[in-house]
């Protein structure tokens, strides 16, 4: 591992540089339309491993694996009909889908997490596609992250979050939906989201034209999460959170949302969206709390965003970071 990782551009040069990096088993930090991701090839388990160790991340904890095209799915999981339809409708798109393992998949095991399932998803980041096309291999990649901490949707971000850690990283600007993917399971029978993001409940169950239930997310440390993922802690920045505030008190500063003329107080006020839109409040999500947690505040309050659509996933990132 390197001390000052390598930022890349994107263009054709660099892309088949990051490329051959991934083949050789190195770590690269590349863009999708959620965020960034800490991508190795996943089928080679070293490579794997690594990127547990750069985060930090508990081993039971699988990774999602990322290809260009869906044919690329077909020795790697088992389809069902619903979720070859999602697929279709939603890919390339912020949609993770979890199914059985195909019987002779080259994904490392470690991936998988001790599961029978895998984890896979299609971006649509013309980067990552690139990327990914030219690596000719499946690409894991959890957000490239520290463990724990407020996911990326800047290169600097991972730079900071990553420094030495990782062996490139791409620079592809602001990641568009900033929040990240839909993770919706078919383990037990019926299709269930593991985790809200950038694709709305609803929109699922339009595609699929039934119900879809919302994993409990609420799992204790002792019975086992739906997704491993979904410890009670998350998403966390430095600063302490304090939810569907009305006005800031002390020394906190305000994290707003629609018009906040009337709101009092803020030592800094940053506004998710001045115009109340959830997609743009879902973009700038982390990287407001990365501006907030770099000027040193202690404590951020946080105005309450509408429980619908992208605010969904954005309520449930705000309620793991507030836990400490
Ligand atoms: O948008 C995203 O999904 C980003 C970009 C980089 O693609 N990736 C991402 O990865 O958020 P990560 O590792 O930070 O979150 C993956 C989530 C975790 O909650 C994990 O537990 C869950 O997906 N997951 C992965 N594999 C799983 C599996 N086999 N079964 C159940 N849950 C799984
Ligand atoms: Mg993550």
């Amino acid at each position: 591992m390197n001390h000052s990782s390598l930022i890349l551009q994107c263009d054709p040069e660099s892309l088949a540089r990051a490329a051959s990096m991934l083949r050789e088993g190195k770590l690269v930090a590349f863009p999708t339309e959620t965020v960034y991701g800490l991508g190795a090839d996943a089928t080679n388990d070293r490579a794997v491993a690594a990127i547990y160790a750069a985060k930090g991340r508990p081993q039971f904890n699988p990774l999602i694996v990322h290809v260009a095209k869906i044919e690329a799915l077909d020795s790697l999981i088992v389809w069902n009909a619903a979720a070859r339809m999602l697929a279709e409708a939603v890919w390339p798109g912020p949609l993770t889908l979890v199914l059985p393992r195909h019987p002779h998949c080259p994904v490392s095991r470690l991936a998988s997490a001790g599961t029978e399932t895998l984890a896979v998803r299609m971006p649509s980041h013309p980067v990552a596609q690139a990327l990914i096309e030219r690596a000719g291999v499946p690409v894991a990649a959890p957000s490239a992250n520290a463990s724990g901490k407020l996911s990326p949707t800047e290169a600097a971000h991972v730079a900071e979050s990553l420094v030495g850690a990782v062996d490139a990283i791409i620079d592809g600007g602001r990641c568009a939906v900033g929040v990240e993917s839909t993770v919706v399971s078919w383990l037990r029978h019926a299709p269930e989201i593991l985790r809200p993001g950038g694709v709305p409940r609803e929109q699922i169950e339009k595609i699929l034209g039934r119900p879809v239930a919302v994993a409990e997310l609420s799992a204790g440390e002792d019975s086992p999460a739906p997704s491993p993922g979904l410890l009670s802690s998350h998403y966390a920045p430095r600063a302490a959170l304090r939810l569907n505030a009305l006005f800031a008190e002390g020394d906190e500063a305000l994290l707003t949302f629609g018009e906040d003329m009337h709101v009092k107080g803020g030592t800094l006020r940053l506004n998710l969206s001045p115009s109340g839109d959830v997609h743009e409040a879902a973009a700038n999500l982390f990287a407001m709390l990365h501006r907030l947690d770099a000027a040193g505040v202690s404590r951020i309050a946080v105005m309450p965003i509408p429980e619908e659509g992208l605010g969904i996933a954005i309520n449930d990132r705000l309620r793991r970071g507030a836990v400490r």
